[in-house]
């Protein structure tokens, strides 16, 4: 449709902002049959500027309809990130006729007062929408939380506390997060803080959450807090970690967790670079029960330089968190929301080449659209000298593309890894793709699973049962047509046992 000239950026079903900069997803809610995306948006320009909340809504978490803005900037400051629920007990009073108001709660940026030198530019305040989040009035209250001081102090996410019988909110300040609870949404009591001793310090704490989860295995429920850090994510920049602990509705206990290696001393939600301060949607009816999350698919490393011109970054999937208890402790795994079952099309199914057999290529210059599809593929490692596995995606020529990985060689004990070093434009940044991007593989044994989500510009890796997860974005200048599968040995060519392929499908 769009003749930009980086038409071909942009992803097929991914979220993007119709045009200008996006960053953070906000104010995720589920009311009256529409899942309620709204998003850190400057619509006058392509890098980041004076915040609004950009809005959209979709009734399948697939198919999102732009609408206007929700939040626009005013003698307060900027609209920056925050959430948003549905006030069912009308404790605001800010509902009429009978129906539940939606109440958005953000952080106002005051640039005047930060160009002026002071501390204090940063406070809560709220806004509320009786027409199904369509139009939104500010509060004349605000801020219901004035500054305290702290320099960083933003980003809150609200969620109603039932068990407690109060609103309860998270927000991030500097080096830890800070609760504060409420009867009303509009009068909030300081109760407790949490992080400053905890391990990750190496960035600012931005866009955290609080939510309670069933673990699968037991069915006890703990409480998982999402941290998003900024610089210091597993593989450099932007990134979100989570805790699991136990809420009283004052204070927030981690949990003694087993850690896995020493050199995972934090949980991560992602080891890709391109997963930033994502939270999970309110107010999903229990009759669904799902916890389901997105995140902003870039970093604050390069995320104002990447090479689009009109519009820039996308959201990942939305996805579907669980909780597990595992030998490394108890551990988020996330799934693509079901509703992405109805992307498939026609499907394509994978072999995979015996070591010695040189590699095979699938050929997706067919495809429907070019670079845009789903792949996923189990392979039994048992007895056999395999060592390394390559799945690389590239243009028609091989010059440009993207490989996903699994090894064990010696010196790489059982890891999976990424590389865009050659997956197109790279030079817009020179930290947007220095090496590989790694991540653990926590088991050693059991069939390995890579379930990919490619969209043209992005990978979503899916390994296993969905821990690891590894998000990347790319910039081919010509599209990706080809995929070449490859596993190498120690023993070579002599070698006569490969890895066997239980099941591998690509479906477009
Ligand atoms: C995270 C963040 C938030 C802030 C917003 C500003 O990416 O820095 O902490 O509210 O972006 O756009």
């Amino acid at each position: 449709k769009s003749a930009a000239p980086d038409a071909h950026y942009r992803p097929a079903y991914h979220f993007t902002p119709p045009a200008g900069w996006m960053n953070d997803p906000n104010g995720m809610v589920y009311f009256e049959g529409e899942y309620h995306l709204f998003y850190q948006h400057f619509p006058d320009g392509n890098t980041w500027g004076p915040m609004h909340w950009g809005h959209a809504v979709s009734s399948d978490l697939v198919t999102w309809e732009h609408l206007p803005i929700a939040l626009a900037p005013d003698e307060k400051g900027y609209i920056f990130s925050g959430s948003a629920v549905v006030d069912r007990g009308n404790t605001s009073g800010f509902g009429q006729g009978g129906r539940p108001p939606l109440v958005a709660m953000f952080t106002y940026h005051d640039m005047a007062a930060e160009k002026a030198g002071k501390q204090d530019f940063q406070s809560q305040a709220i806004a509320y929408s009786n027409d199904r989040g369509r139009t939104w009035t500010k509060y004349a209250g605000n801020p219901v939380i004035p500054n305290q001081g702290v320099r960083d102090f933003r980003d809150p996410k609200v969620f109603w506390d039932a068990a407690h019988r109060q609103w309860t909110m998270v927000l991030a300040a500097q080096d830890r997060v800070q609760f504060f609870s409420s009867p009303d949404l509009k009068n909030w009591t300081y109760r407790s803080d949490f992080g400053a001793s905890a391990p990750n310090h190496a960035g600012v704490w931005e866009c955290p959450e609080l939510f309670p989860l069933k673990i699968s295995e037991s069915g006890e429920t703990a409480w998982v807090l999402l941290v998003s850090i900024n610089p210091g994510g597993a593989n450099g920049g932007s990134g979100t970690f989570y805790f699991v602990g136990d809420w009283d509705g004052s204070t927030f206990r981690p949990r003694k967790e087993a850690i896995p290696t020493p050199q995972d001393t934090v949980q991560w939600v992602d080891y890709g670079r391109d997963n930033y301060a994502g939270v999970t949607f309110s107010d999903v009816p229990a009759t669904d029960g799902r916890r389901i999350f997105m995140g902003w698919m870039s970093n604050w490393d390069y995320a104002n330089e990447v090479p689009t011109t009109t519009w820039r970054s996308a959201m990942t999937l939305p996805r579907e968190l669980t909780l597990h208890d595992t030998d490394f402790g108890t551990r988020l795994h996330q799934q693509p929301a079901r509703e992405l079952l109805k992307l498939r099309g026609q499907r394509i199914p994978l072999e995979m080449p015996r070591i010695g057999d040189g590699t095979t290529t699938i050929d997706l210059s067919q495809l429907p659209a070019a670079g845009v599809f789903e792949l996923d593929l189990t392979i039994d490692l048992v007895d056999s000298d395999a060592e390394e596995l390559y799945l690389t995606l590239s243009d028609a020529t091989g010059e440009q593309f993207y490989r996903v990985g699994y090894s064990r060689r010696s010196g790489v004990d059982n890891a999976f890894f990424t590389d865009r070093r050659q997956a197109g434009q790279t030079d817009f940044r020179p930290s947007f793709a220095p090496g590989l991007t790694v991540a653990p593989r926590w088991s050693n044994e059991g069939n390995l699973r890579i379930h990919a989500f490619f969209d043209r510009t992005s990978a979503e890796v899916f390994f296993d049962g969905g821990d690891p997860v590894l998000t990347d974005i790319f910039f081919p200048t010509e599209p990706f047509t080809q995929l070449t599968l490859e596993s190498y040995g120690s023993a070579g060519e002599g070698m006569q046992e490969g890895w066997s392929l239980v099941e591998g499908s690509i479906w477009a």
